[in-house]
């Protein structure tokens, strides 16, 4: 039975013998007429200490048990004598189900994020990354109920395209072509005998196949991975990243920020309550300051600010930044942090950003120079979501394709249904990575997915 169970029964005062326990033997102690070993089974944070009585058949096989090893333990839970726990299985039976050597690479020992990522197929037997692991476990059903509740439906949107959604050419291309096939530089590859018969990637956002679904169901999301080949070795970027990406029709920008916000502030609230005991330990041991940090985003209510006032912000501060700044210009990652973190103390939405540096698909202000974007920025992340209204307008769109370079031919199917009853239609997308982070107060984006995958590195 596992450890989580067995504290929910206690609870409800169901009588606590002939237990069955399995898991892998953290720790153990040897005294005169008997052992303690802390087994792990991965169900929750705390271990079990099991009392193994030197009466037992094969107790002197304990000796062997090293940190690591797997052991089945039957048993019954009785009030512990020492002063570690309330309770302690007291052993009846145990049973060694593989010895690990005294290689195994996690001793009891404090190990660093940097040597726990060399070893990340074993890195979540320790406390800190099963505790991540669970809380991501459980943020994703968070988010499902939350849409659900809401009326949303899920959809499946594909992982292989033929699009390149944010125009930004950051794609891992998806082919059955023999790479050795030697190509003449000037010479262009002959896509139509590939698999697909034209260029194929994977994709960087579901958001363009949700829209079709959220003009025929309504409320819309998907759930999924995506991919993008920024060469960018930062604490914030993966090449592989989970990202929710809610699509609501007959929508506006204000109703799409209203819904970033409520989001947000639903999936703290959730993991405060539902993950107490794993979210004490980041509290504890990784950021001294992140149960204010969180009871600060439930609190608050999210400042709208317009990007012209964001940079005049900017402008007018004394920090030195490292990337110069102006009307026109994208924010960095540091000019998203010293808003949300210094300058406001909360998280704040900035909307209304140039057409220059958004894609195609958001929807053009009247005064023809600002999109209608808008992004969520929370402190110690900066940027957690990103979204906009959606270009309804037939014409306007065919303008802003062409203007983004973007082959008609191509986006067929997507121009398509601004011809078919198109309506006004908004989302946005939120960085599932970039949430648990939030959420955890770790600090490198690869510590919250189970194998990072980031320039260089596609081990696992
Ligand atoms: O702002 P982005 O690029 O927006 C879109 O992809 C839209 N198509 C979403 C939509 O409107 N449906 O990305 C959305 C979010 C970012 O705010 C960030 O949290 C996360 O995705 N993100 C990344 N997370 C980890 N690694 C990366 N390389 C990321 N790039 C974006
Ligand atoms: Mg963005």
């Amino acid at each position: 039975m596992k450890r989580k169970k067995i504290l929910a029964l206690l609870k409800t005062g169901t009588p606590l013998e002939n237990l069955l326990i399995k898991g892998w033997v953290r720790t153990r102690r040897d005294s005169k007429n008997f052992s303690f070993i802390e087994v792990n089974d991965g169900s929750c944070l705390k271990n079990m200490q099991i009392v193994v009585d030197e009466s037992l058949p094969d107790y002197s096989d304990l000796k062997n048990l090293t940190t690591g090893s797997a052991v089945a333990v039957w048993g019954s839970l009785v009030p512990s004598q020492g002063g570690g726990q309330k309770w302690e299985v007291q052993a009846t039976k145990m049973e060694i189900i593989s010895l690990a050597p005294e290689t195994f690479p996690l001793q009891k020992k404090r190990h660093s994020d940097e040597y726990l990522r060399t070893i990340a197929h074993l890195r979540p037997r320790t406390n800190k990354y099963g505790a991540i692991f669970r809380i991501r476990s459980e943020l994703s059903w968070a988010i499902h109920q939350f849409f659900r509740d809401r009326g949303f439906r899920y959809i499946h949107t594909p992982v292989i395209t033929g699009s390149d959604c944010e125009g930004a050419g950051e794609l891992f291309r998806v082919t059955t072509l023999n790479p050795s096939m030697p190509i003449a530089s000037n010479e262009k590859i002959d896509f139509s005998k590939d698999f697909f018969g034209k260029e194929s990637n994977l994709t960087v956002s579901g958001q363009l196949s949700a829209e079709m679904f959220a003009l025929s169901l309504g409320d819309v999301y998907t759930f999924g991975p995506t991919f993008r080949a920024e060469n960018s070795n930062t604490s914030r970027h993966v090449a592989e990243f989970w990202m929710i990406e809610p699509e609501m029709a007959f929508c506006d920008l204000v109703g799409n920020m209203d819904l970033g916000e409520a989001f947000i502030k639903h999936l703290v609230g959730f993991i405060i309550e539902n993950c107490s005991e794993d979210i004490d330990l980041f509290a504890r041991f990784v950021d001294k300051t992140l149960m204010k940090t969180l009871e600060n985003i439930i609190s608050s209510e999210f400042l709208r600010i317009p990007y012209k006032e964001a940079i005049d912000i900017l402008l007018g501060s004394k920090e030195s930044f490292e990337y110069a700044l102006a009307y026109g210009s994208d924010l960095q990652s540091e000019h998203e942090r010293y808003l949300t973190e210094k300058h406001f103390k909360k998280p704040i939405i900035v909307y209304d950003y140039p057409k220059t540096i958004k894609p195609f698909y958001m929807r053009l202000n009247d005064d023809d120079e600002t999109v209608g974007a808008m992004d969520i920025l929370v402190p110690r992340i900066g940027e957690l979501i990103g979204g906009s209204q959606r270009e309804e307008r037939l014409d306007v769109l065919e303008k802003r394709m062409a203007e983004s370079g973007l082959s008609k031919e191509n986006y067929w199917w997507y121009i398509d249904s601004r011809r078919y009853g198109t309506v006004p239609h908004s989302g946005f997308g939120l960085g599932f990575e970039r949430m648990l982070m939030l959420v955890t107060g770790v600090s490198n984006i690869r510590d919250v997915i189970p194998f990072p995958r980031t320039p260089g590195n596609i081990d696992f």
